[in-house]
């Protein structure tokens, strides 16, 4: 459900722009701006990369549904942008739709693959699969589940990041 008020959850796969358009969002709105990730940093001390590396995938989704339980009871509005794969779990996605309207930030494989063709700093696409291949695969098995959890989609292709921020204001006001 759409709602007018309360807090915005963006949700898209890796370089589809949420934490800078979060950022942008959340200035346009005068509210803060939290992300799952950079909690998750602070929390644990330690980079996502070294998360990944040190402890394993399963320690940092946990590390994730966490996140966002602690999100439950916080007052005051908020933008918050969540990592790509923070949906993949049905508690998680139940915990976002309740934390306020989540839009889905979505963005085609190839300027997905354009953005983070240099990034080393996403362990799930390292590796010698090409990019393109990657990107696919992953998206393929995640695309439902973000459009169930969103209650609107929102294109980032060929569009700034205050072009995007403007839209979902538009959306939610
Ligand atoms: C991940 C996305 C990353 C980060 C981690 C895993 C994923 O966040 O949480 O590398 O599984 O898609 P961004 O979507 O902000 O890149």
């Amino acid at each position: 459900m759409l709602r007018t008020d309360g807090n915005v959850i963006l949700i898209g796969f890796m370089g589809c722009g949420k934490s800078s358009v979060g950022r942008k969002l959340a200035s346009l709105l005068a509210v803060p701006c939290l992300d799952t990730d950079t909690l998750i940093e602070e929390q644990e001390k330690m980079t996502i990369r070294e998360i990944f590396a040190q402890m394993g995938q399963e320690y940092f989704r946990n590390a994730e549904t966490r996140a966002v339980r602690g999100l439950t009871g916080r007052e005051g509005r908020y933008v918050l942008s969540v990592g790509g794969g923070l949906p993949l779990r049905s508690e998680n996605r139940e915990l976002l739709k309740k934390l306020g309207t989540v839009i889905y930030l979505k963005a085609s494989v190839q300027t997905l693959a354009e953005r983070l063709a240099r990034d080393t700093s996403r362990p799930l696409l390292q590796g010698e699969e090409p990019l393109e291949e990657k990107i696919t695969r992953i998206l393929s098995e995640r695309e439902a589940l973000y459009e169930e959890t969103c209650s609107n989609v929102v294109m980032s292709d060929g569009k700034s990041i205050r072009e995007v921020a403007q839209e979902i204001k538009r959306l939610i006001t």
